[in-house]
């Protein structure tokens, strides 16, 4: 007879099952235990409560040695898919160049669209999957991944199709977005409109029919996608099925957060100039703010106001961003760091961030960002003697083992430095 349980996971110090909020919260169970059936939470709880058969019976048994669990992590904007490099850029921008400047110039978005447009589908997956190795290595189980290096009806495709094929056969899993309004391309550049109409009337329609794109992101800027324009694809984008989300008042406070507001996005991510006079109108309509500290950091700009986000009630989740031009970097542990540190968040709330509320901006919620019964065993153990340490230690690789629908998936080959 099979055993019920595929996976038990025992001697866990402290859990953070991410399932209450509140100072020094986050459901917190010391002492804990958790077990799976079929990749799927069937029991979590405080480990002198196990049950007897789960104790006996289960294929698999970790002992945990005191490691601190959380949900696996999740990365919920990021743009992984790219050809190239941007690191020519790099020495201009510490030299004080702005990211927009850079744009203008031919460089920015439209440097890594040329570089994406003449790798091969094969190419790119290779790239991509060694960038979702290093995210996993971090605790990060789950990925959104957008397009908008395309830039064309078939490089967004491909870039989508890649997403599709490092889903199936990555450890990650990656939700993808199809985001053609990152940029106007060179060929459209004089012809804006034209580029807004062969989003419409063709780019949605193909990405509509491969089936695979979740959400519709546009980059709503001056200098990129006006608030008219980003309404006029996300209002199309939902025929598709695609739930619409924004990179919204980056630069300058252009109107985006609004009309995430109006139009009922999931998120508006970036915000970090936005005006506050908005943060009641995105908690009415509940949307996600999808804050990005290291971008922030990377382009030596403004922080979002996180404290008068969380404040006022509202979601917040914490990023990487992770792209070639204004985030090159695939550590999650450290944009939840950052919030710390620049953005007055606590630390039960930047844990939120890159777990339930990340959950929440790609709606998942019903499967991944906490530890509950039904939802995925994905696991992050972390070689740590208490949680708060995981923020305190900057930079540290704290993993040492993750578990992704009850299979052990990373495993850090450094000795564990606080477990027994
Ligand atoms: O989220 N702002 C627009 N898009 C990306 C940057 C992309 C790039 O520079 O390649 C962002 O920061
Ligand atoms: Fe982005």
């Amino acid at each position: 007879m099979d055993a019920p349980y595929d996976l038990l996971i025992k001697n866990i110090s402290t859990m953070l099952t991410c399932t209450a909020e509140g100072e020094g919260s986050l459901g917190i169970i010391k002492g804990a235990a958790i077990a799976s059936v079929d990749g799927k939470i069937a029991w979590v709880g405080k480990e002198s409560e196990l049950p007897t058969e789960a104790a006996n019976s289960a294929a698999d048994v970790i002992d945990a040695r005191g490691a601190v669990a959380f949900p696996g992590l999740i990365d919920s904007h990021t743009h992984l898919v790219f050809g190239g490099s941007r690191q020519d850029e790099w020495a201009r921008k510490l030299a004080g160049v702005p990211y927009m400047q850079i744009a203008a110039e031919g460089g920015g978005i439209n440097a890594t669209v040329r570089a994406t447009r003449a790798a091969s589908e094969d190419e790119l997956y290779e790239r991509a999957s060694r960038w979702l190795d290093e995210m996993l290595s971090w605790g990060v189980t789950c990925v959104e991944g957008k397009t908008g290096y395309g830039l064309d009806t078939g490089t967004e495709l491909k870039i989508l199709e890649v997403m599709e094929r490092l889903d199936k056969q990555h450890a990650v899993e990656v939700i993808p977005t199809f985001m053609g309004a990152h940029d106007f391309p060179p060929e459209y550049r004089e012809n804006r409109e034209a580029y807004i109409r062969l989003i419409l009337d063709e780019m949605l329609t193909a990405v509509g029919e491969q089936g695979y794109a979740r959400f519709c992101d546009v980059f709503c800027e001056e200098g990129a996608f006006s608030p008219d324009q980003a309404s006029r694809i996300l209002i199309a984008a939902q025929d598709y099925g695609m739930v619409p989300r924004l990179h919204a008042d980056q630069f300058r406070d252009s109107g985006a957060a609004e009309l995430a507001a109006d139009i009922g996005a999931i998120a508006a991510d970036h915000l970090e100039n936005m005006d506050d006079r908005n943060i009641p109108l995105l908690k009415e309509k509940d949307v996600v703010a999808g804050l990005l500290p290291i971008c922030s950091l990377y382009l030596n700009y403004s922080y979002p106001q996180a404290r008068k986000m969380l404040d006022a009630g509202m979601r917040v989740a914490i990023a990487t961003d992770f792209n070639p031009g204004s985030s090159m970097c695939s550590n999650l542990p450290f944009a939840a760091q950052l919030a710390c540190m620049q953005m007055k968040m606590r630390f039960d709330e930047a844990i939120l961030g890159i777990t339930r509320s990340a959950s929440e901006s790609l709606l998942m919620e019903n499967k991944i960002g906490m530890l509950a019964e039904g939802l995925r065993m994905d696991i992050a153990l972390m070689d740590i003697p208490t949680p708060e340490y995981f923020l305190y230690h900057v930079g540290r690789k704290h993993t040492w083992k993750v578990i992704k629908r009850g299979k052990v998936v990373w495993e850090n080959s450094a000795e564990p430095v606080f477990l027994s």
